[in-house]
């Protein structure tokens, strides 16, 4: 297809993620779309991320006189327009210069919030200088062991804290660094490789390139004190020498007291863990295979969701993300007993094709297919979905 066709083919106006999916590949260049698309080794966990949702099908019901009332939800004490947050990823800065403040500013406009990743591309300070609500920060727990062990956790706490954000997610699946071969493969390694291919590569994406040298948004800023080429290799090596495989759960119940709001644990597959981690004192759980990009193998998060409810749903909150695409894909984790869902690259697609009015489009896609597909279900209220409301695809009714 030539260029020319494949414009043709695209809508003006994106109807779906998808759609955004494509726009987003056509702007970034190779290298920036690797580190967004893809994920660990052969993307098993990847694709079955979204194949899972497809196992299932949703029970409707005719001429019920329901109308869906709302899809306002309530995650960590905070009301949101609909069960829908921003899943924290990290250097968002590279896909679009304005960032996760961007995504937090749009997010707000929708009636939802975003989780700030440690890794952003705008300090938590400047994201709580530029939006009017408390989003949500997402902490790895790294550590310094040649400073105190939570030295480095601690500080990034205290100044979320201080910039007031109240509730956190602590990531507990980064280990060590999921091997992406297909970045690598692309130059996004340690450090990133720009030969001069890649980088005539990039100069055919001119908006992109005229934006990257302009805003310079590709450091990790809570990292160090600045934004450019130099700050953002330094952030990365911080970043990679600070993991840590020793951490274990008496690191969390360390985290749990020195945090005063509400803690949600994201990257947990398991009930032992799930359950683990409300015995120390979580509020909430993200059931989450990082969008794929760790543990290739690992089961598909939506796979994983149901024996986690069955274990701890009824004690805390349970999230839900990889692979959420549809509305129709949101009711399905509801039904399976997710308070709600956080999504990751379709926001980043939104970002890269249209800056922040791309990520508040993309919120109020999953809204109107929510609400439509509720519609054509027969319910009222969210508060009506469950398991009955699932069928196994494929299966005859009888
Ligand atoms: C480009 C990218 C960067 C990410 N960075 C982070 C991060 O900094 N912290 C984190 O906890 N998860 C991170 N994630 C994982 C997301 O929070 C989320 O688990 C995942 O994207 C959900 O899958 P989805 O992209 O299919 O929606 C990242 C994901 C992507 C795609």
């Amino acid at each position: 297809m030539t260029a020319f066709q494949y414009r043709l083919r695209l809508p003006r106006t994106p109807l779906t993620v998808d759609d955004y999916r494509s726009r987003a590949e056509r702007i970034l260049p190779d290298m920036v779309w690797s580190y967004v698309e893809y994920g660990a080794e052969d993307l098993t966990t990847l694709a079955d991320n979204r194949t899972a949702f497809d196992r299932y099908r949703l029970r409707s019901r005719v001429l019920t006189g329901n109308e869906p009332t709302g899809l306002e939800t309530q995650v960590a004490g905070h009301t949101l327009s609909l069960p829908v947050l921003l899943a924290p990823t990290g250097i968002l800065g590279l896909s679009h210069w304005s960032g996760e403040l961007g995504a937090a500013q749009a997010a707000e406009k929708a009636g939802t919030l975003a989780v700030i990743s440690t890794s952003a591309s705008y300090s938590f300070e400047e994201i709580s200088e530029g939006t009017r609500r408390s989003h949500f920060f997402q902490l790895y727990p790294w550590a310094d062991l040649n400073a105190g062990r939570h030295d480095l956790t601690l500080s990034l706490m205290q100044r979320a804290q201080n910039a007031g954000f109240q509730a956190m997610f602590v990531t507990v699946d980064v280990p060590t660094h999921g091997n992406r071969e297909a970045e690598r493969r692309r130059g996004m390694g340690r450090p990133p490789i720009v030969t001069p291919t890649r980088a005539m590569e990039c100069g055919l994406h001119p908006r992109w390139s005229y934006n990257f040298l302009r805003h310079r948004r590709i450091a990790q800023r809570n990292l160090v004190g600045s934004t450019g080429a130099k700050a953002a290799m330094a952030s990365l090596d911080t970043a990679y020498t600070m993991m840590r495989p020793e951490l274990d759960w008496s690191d969390f119940s360390w985290i749990r007291e020195h945090w005063s709001g509400p803690v949600f644990v994201k990257g947990i597959l398991d009930p032992d863990d799930a359950e683990e981690a409300v015995s120390r004192g979580a509020d909430g759980i993200v059931v989450s295979n990082h969008g794929g990009r760790q543990l290739d193998g690992a089961p598909a998060s939506l796979d994983a969701l149901p024996a986690i409810v069955e274990r701890v749903g009824a004690e805390v909150e349970i999230l839900l993300d990889g692979g959420v695409r549809r509305g129709t894909d949101v009711i399905k984790a509801l039904c399976l007993g997710a308070t709600a869902v956080c999504i990751g690259r379709p926001y980043i697609y939104g970002i890269a094709a249209r800056g922040p009015q791309g990520v508040e489009h993309v919120i109020e896609l999953f809204r109107e297919e929510m609400h439509r597909a509720l519609t054509l279900m027969g319910v009222d209220s969210l508060r009506d979905l469950g398991a009955d409301r699932l069928l196994p695809a494929h299966q005859v009714l009888r």
